[in-house]
């Protein structure tokens, strides 16, 4: 099958290029390289990518914005959209920067359901997330049936894109699977993400600023969980699905587990809360489960994988250096 990932050079995108690979799809990535974080580590994704077995004869990468995009080499003869491509970030959503979220979030996606008609595709996999649903409240999990309430415009522009893409679903026949991600992590996070950001401290031996008590709870998922997920998105039934890891962490926890794979602790400095950012993340995943799909990766194995990768990188800078 022939399939689009969009933000295919991105942190998730990359590794979902290679699942699609390795399960033997035919792929074409297109990302713009937004400068929101690191380039490099993206241009570096994108290099593993192209290194992998199946690349060279299956895997087609086209270095366009996708709001000016020529579509019809991306959309024609395509299967499916996985629409990864969009601007992350609970944080810098506030203020000026909101444009870019307007842009990357809502018009693009706008624009590829435009093209998904135009060029008759039929289904798209969009990269929704927890930000969403804003704070638990009384509820002990948030659930896709709750009414969602973001706390952050990041969390207002993805539930914006998701009802953008359900109103083409409603009024064209397109199937839209919106899957809400819970926290992702693992090797080639975004160094604009907590736990990557604390590890690369770690290894340079720098301080580490921690937002809030510590108490905060996630549910995390591992990045290859949450590839199998956004895979199975090519035959769930239209739908909004949560997508979340086997449990839920508190900050402090998440620290402890990446002192004992590092070889210093952390040196931890705590200080205020950062509007946006919600108390508790905790996902009812038993819709995605009834679909027969589960989170394996225990959260222990999946930070010590991420801590392993940081180590190879940082000793080639430290050889390099
Ligand atoms: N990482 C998480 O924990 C998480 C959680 C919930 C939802 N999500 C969503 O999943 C998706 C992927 O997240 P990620 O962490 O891999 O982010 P990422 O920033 O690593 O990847 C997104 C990619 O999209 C590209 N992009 C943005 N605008 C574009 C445009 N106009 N044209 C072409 N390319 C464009 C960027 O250059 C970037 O490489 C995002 O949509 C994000 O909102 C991520």
């Amino acid at each position: 099958m022939r399939v689009l990932v969009t933000g295919a050079a991105g942190f998730i995108g990359s590794h979902l290029v290679e699942f699609l690979l390795a399960h033997g799809h035919d792929v074409v990535g297109v990302d713009c390289f937004r400068p929101h974080y690191d380039v490099e580590a993206r241009q570096h994704n994108l290099a593993e990518v192209q290194e992998s077995p199946f690349a060279a004869q299956r895997f087609s990468f086209f270095t366009e914005d996708l709001a000016t995009a020529d579509l019809g080499p991306l959309l024609e003869g395509t299967s499916a959209v996985f629409h990864l491509a969009g601007r992350p970030g609970v944080r810098d959503s506030w203020g000026s920067s909101f444009s870019s979220y307007l842009h990357d979030n809502i018009f693009v996606t706008q624009r590829i359901a435009e093209g998904m008609l135009e060029f008759g595709v039929p289904r798209i996999v969009f990269a929704s997330s927890s930000s969403v649903y804003g704070e638990l409240g009384d509820r002990v999990k948030a659930g896709e049936h709750d009414e969602p309430r973001p706390l952050s415009p990041y969390g207002v522009t993805k539930l914006a894109a998701e009802r953008l893409l359900l109103s083409y679903q409603d009024c064209f026949g397109i199937d839209v699977v919106a899957l809400r991600y819970f926290t992702i992590y693992g090797p080639r996070q975004r160094n604009d993400m907590a736990i990557q950001k604390f590890i690369q401290a770690g290894l340079r031996k720098e301080k580490i600023f921690v937002y809030g008590d510590g108490t905060q709870q996630r549910a995390l998922t591992f990045v290859e969980d949450c590839v199998r997920a956004t895979i199975a998105g090519l035959s769930l039934p239209p739908a909004v699905y949560n997508v979340a890891g086997e449990k839920v962490v508190s900050l402090h926890q998440i620290l402890d587990v990446i002192d004992a794979a590092l070889p210093e602790p952390l040196q931890r400095v705590y200080s205020a809360r950062q509007a946006g950012d919600v108390s508790a993340t905790v996902a009812d995943t038993s819709r995605l489960q009834a679909s027969g799909f589960a989170a394996v990766v225990p959260f222990e194995e999946g930070i010590a994988q991420q801590v392993a990768t940081e180590k190879k990188h940082f000793a080639l800078l430290l050889e390099r250096a």
